[in-house]
């Protein structure tokens, strides 16, 4: 199949398109660069031995988009082109509001004008809001605190009313719990050019020494040991439930939402001591107060994703705490 990947020289972006290609699939990227680089695109070649379609710009660029479906052939897209930064989506909701909804508008009616209406849509967890029971299932209730995560809310609402407008729309919808790791490579990975938000690459630049100590946010929580329990997900194995997700949809026409977890939820300090013994390196770190809008605990039910995508999170804690740091190794070398 040929597949427009949005945001694919991204940090899931750039992992799914390896998998597709190893898969056998053929890869159309468009990339504004805002949050990866060009080079990124070098090493997705690098590690899959195989080109990719490069198209530099801007998911809202109508004629951009009207350019790639006139000249590739598009079976399916996925579209993880977002801002995803929670606290800026706080301070600059308008910015969020803008890139991330126009951005899905704008692809939806040039899918529309194309007839190309298979979809997959890259969501979150963060949908959820403060679940009223653990595990998390895809029929729990729905309801967002930030910019960020409305937007989220918002994009899912707009393709639910679509399929109902015109069923001939197939769509899956992903919601990743806490995407983390790096291709065992360590040719691409996460890697924020400023202070990271999220707690795994912060974890990696303290070990690196870029920075100089971490800041736990809480260990007053009613969890395990009182810091925050996450469900954290290998970026391969996210990056394997595209590749099911485009099969569904090209296979049965209707529109679902699937929760992209392992499972299993670990807390911060669980987090920590695993990288430290995995990596063998020292992450110094000091308890600070909770960061607000952070919940207790979130973590997924995976059996329907299982049941319908035949997807199974396979990838342990520690080879995620491993390959997130060899990511970081490589690069410095
Ligand atoms: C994880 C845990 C923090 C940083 C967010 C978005 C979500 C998705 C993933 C995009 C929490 C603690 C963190 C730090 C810490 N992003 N923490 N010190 O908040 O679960 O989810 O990222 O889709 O939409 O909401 O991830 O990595 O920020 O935090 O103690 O420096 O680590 O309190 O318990 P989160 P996170």
């Amino acid at each position: 199949m040929k597949v427009l990947v949005t945001g694919g020289t991204g940090f899931i972006g750039s992992h799914t398109c390896c998998v597709l290609l190893e898969e056998g699939h053929e890869v159309v990227v468009i990339d504004n660069f805002s949050n990866s680089s060009k080079e990124v695109a070098e090493k997705i070649k690098e590690i899959s031995d195989r080109n990719i379609t490069l198209y530099e710009g801007d998911v809202a660029d109508k004629d951009l988009l009207r350019g790639i479906f006139a000249n590739e052939k598009i079976d399916v897209v996925i579209h993880f082109a977002a801002y995803k930064a929670v606290g800026e989506s706080v301070k600059l909701p308008l910015k969020y509001y803008r890139n991330n909804l126009g951005n899905t508008l704008s692809l939806l009616e040039v899918m529309d004008e194309y007839n190309c209406k298979r979809l997959v849509f890259s969501s979150s967890a963060t949908v959820y809001g403060t679940p009223e029971a653990l595990p998390i299932k895809e029929s729990f209730p729905l309801s967002t605190t930030n910019p960020y995560g409305t937007t989220k809310l918002m994009i899912e609402q707009i393709l639910k009313d679509l399929a109902k407008a015109d069923p001939t729309w197939s769509i899956a919808i992903l919601r990743y719990f806490n995407p983390i790791g790096a291709h065992p490579s360590g040719l691409i990975g996460e890697n924020p050019n400023d202070i990271p938000n999220n707690l795994m690459p912060y974890i990696v630049k303290v070990a690196n020494k870029e920075l100089e100590i971490l800041s736990i946010f809480g260990d007053d929580y009613d969890t395990k040991d009182g810091t925050g329990v996450r469900d954290y997900i290998h970026v391969m194995d996210l990056a394997k439930g595209h590749l099911k997700a485009i099969e569904k949809v090209m296979k049965e026409t209707k529109i679902d939402c699937y929760n992209l977890g392992t499972g299993e939820g670990y807390s911060v300090l669980e987090l920590v001591e695993t990288f430290k013994k995995v990596n063998n390196i020292d992450v110094p770190y000091q308890i600070v107060s909770r960061r607000p809008g952070d919940i207790a605990a979130c973590y997924a039910d995976p059996s329907y994703a299982l049941e319908e995508l035949g997807f199974k999170a396979e990838k342990g804690i520690e080879e995620m705490c491993k390959d997130a740091y060899n990511f970081i190794i490589k690069n410095k070398e």
